[in-house]
């Protein structure tokens, strides 16, 4: 098989899309044949949840099969890999234990490398067209991580006043960790829970499209209710209702993104 390239849905603001994003783009990647493996890296464990029940989640959780265990013991990541009820997509999910992450990365050698070093060889092998990793809403040494590991970047920004303050927050942050992996780039802004009734989202389009050098991803992810369904269900919108105007989004912009990044 081909490269594996690693994307990460990062951006310090909580309930800006960044986890419905990364689960649906995943899974309607895997829907279009490509082999994808998610990386839930946030305590909240919502990534896993997007696929499997509570109750396992929260096995999941407190065993050894979870990114928290795997980075303390630096182990690669092969070992890690659950498979998802769909074709070509697995997970490797979370753990709420990720709550003392940053402080365990302090004293650690090399520590803004350490999920690099994990992935590096699922990477090699090359079994995965695409790694998506879902990142929690903090700029810190674990995002740096999660950076660090990845070769593009997708922002979900919500299309509200709240959704863009703080954004130079994080480009400023992606400076930083530019330095030290000048090979990360930004693949784009994507929108997120667009209310089209109310004016306010042409504002949030306009001020995006001044940005200087920043792709913005041309579908757009309206609010729709079926995103909630399905989160209920543990299901993500392009399985679990198909013809939803949601699931449409995502898929168009699952290509936008492939197109994008090969
Ligand atoms: N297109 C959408 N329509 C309706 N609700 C959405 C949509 N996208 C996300 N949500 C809801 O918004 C909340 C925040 O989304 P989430 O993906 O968890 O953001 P983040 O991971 O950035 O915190 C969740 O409760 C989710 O159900
Ligand atoms: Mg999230």
């Amino acid at each position: 098989m081909g490269k594996t390239i690693t994307i990460c849905f990062t951006n310090n603001k909580g309930g800006s899309g960044k986890t419905t994003t990364c689960s649906n783009l995943g899974a309607a990647m895997a829907q279009a044949g490509k082999k994808v493996l998610l990386i839930d890296g946030d305590m909240q464990l919502n990534l896993s949840l997007a696929f499997f029940p509570e109750n396992w989640v929260l096995e999941q959780a407190k065993g050894e099969k979870n990114l928290y265990c795997a980075i303390g013991k630096q182990e690669e990541l092969s070992g890690y890999v659950v498979h998802t009820p769909y074709e070509n997509l697995d997970l490797i999910p979370s753990s709420t234990l990720m709550s003392s992450i940053e402080y365990e990365l302090f004293t650690k050698w090399q520590r803004e490398f350490i999920l690099r070093k994990c992935i590096q060889k699922i990477k090699d092998a090359g079994n995965y067209d695409y790694i998506l990793i879902d990142a929690p809403p903090t700029l810190g040494g674990w995002v740096m991580n999660i950076l660090c590991a990845s070769d593009r970047v997708i922002i979900p920004v919500e299309a509200s006043p709240w959704g863009m303050f703080g954004l130079a927050n994080m480009f400023e942050f992606l400076n930083e960790v530019k330095q030290i992996t000048p090979e990360l780039e930004v693949a784009g802004i994507a929108v997120t829970k667009v209310d089209t009734r109310k004016s306010y989202y042409k504002q949030t389009m306009e001020t995006l499209y001044e940005l200087e050098d920043i792709h913005v991803f041309e579908q757009i992810i309206r609010v729709d209710s079926s995103v909630e369904w399905s989160q209920d269900n543990s299901i993500p919108v392009v399985e679990y209702k198909k013809s939803s105007r949601s699931a449409r989004e995502y898929t168009r912009l699952a290509e936008e993104v492939m197109e994008l990044c090969q």
